[in-house]
């Protein structure tokens, strides 16, 4: 059974609602529907407005899904196969300030991609098309078969389609196939000092 996503204050419910299914029905995505997901990415705030993040998209049977899902490890291989689009979330490390000549550390790279794939995966929960992020893959690999230049981290994959019936996944993920709790406001938030255990 479900158990209810339970707040402590009152928000809006997308924040709730929406959460990472593993079973996928395999059903294609439009191309325009999926830039539609990475549209809502482009209008993350970042630090300057440098928009560090970049985006590397595969829909499936099409010559760019392979590369991206070979990448992917073994057990993300396993429910991902069904996913209609994979993409790898990346950040720019680097960035050239007006008038320099060369280009310096941005240090908040990592935390405006990350903002980017949030606005993602809400745009996704609300197309009706959820998404699922992935820190198993192999970077380096993607990094080689992906042409990634070093001044680039590679974040994260993320899975998207058509939420399936959880029965097509292996058992042991069809307990898995529920949106999951978080730690009490109070173990993350604390006023004026860290006092966290
Ligand atoms: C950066 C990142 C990496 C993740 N890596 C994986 C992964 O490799 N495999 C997987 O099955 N789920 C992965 N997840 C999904 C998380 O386990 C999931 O988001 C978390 O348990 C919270 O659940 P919810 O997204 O359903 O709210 C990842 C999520 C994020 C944001």
């Amino acid at each position: 059974m479900t158990a209810p996503r339970q707040t402590e204050h009152p928000i809006d419910p997308q924040f709730t609602q929406r959460w990472s299914p593993r079973a996928f029905t395999g059903e294609a995505i439009p191309e325009a529907t999926l830039l539609g997901l990475i549209e809502a990415a482009r209008w993350a705030p970042s630090a300057s407005n440098i928009q560090p993040w970049r985006f590397i998209y595969a829909r499936r049977d099409t010559p760019a899904w392979t590369p991206l899902f070979d990448c992917l490890v073994e057990f993300n291989r396993g429910w991902a196969v069904n996913a209609a689009a994979l993409v790898l979330v990346m950040s720019k490390k680097t960035w050239l300030p007006h008038g320099k000549t060369e280009p310096v550390p941005n240090p908040t790279h990592s935390f405006d991609a990350g903002a980017a794939w949030m606005s993602l995966a809400l745009q996704a929960h609300l197309a009706g098309w959820p998404a699922h992020g992935m820190g198993g893959f192999d970077r380096d690999k993607a990094r080689l078969a992906l042409g990634v230049p070093s001044d680039h981290v590679l974040e994260a994959m993320v899975a998207i389609g058509r939420q399936g019936d959880k029965a097509s996944l292996p058992e042991a993920l069809q307990a898995r196939e529920t949106p999951s709790t978080r730690l009490a406001l109070a173990q993350i938030a604390v006023e004026g000092r860290y006092s966290f255990d």
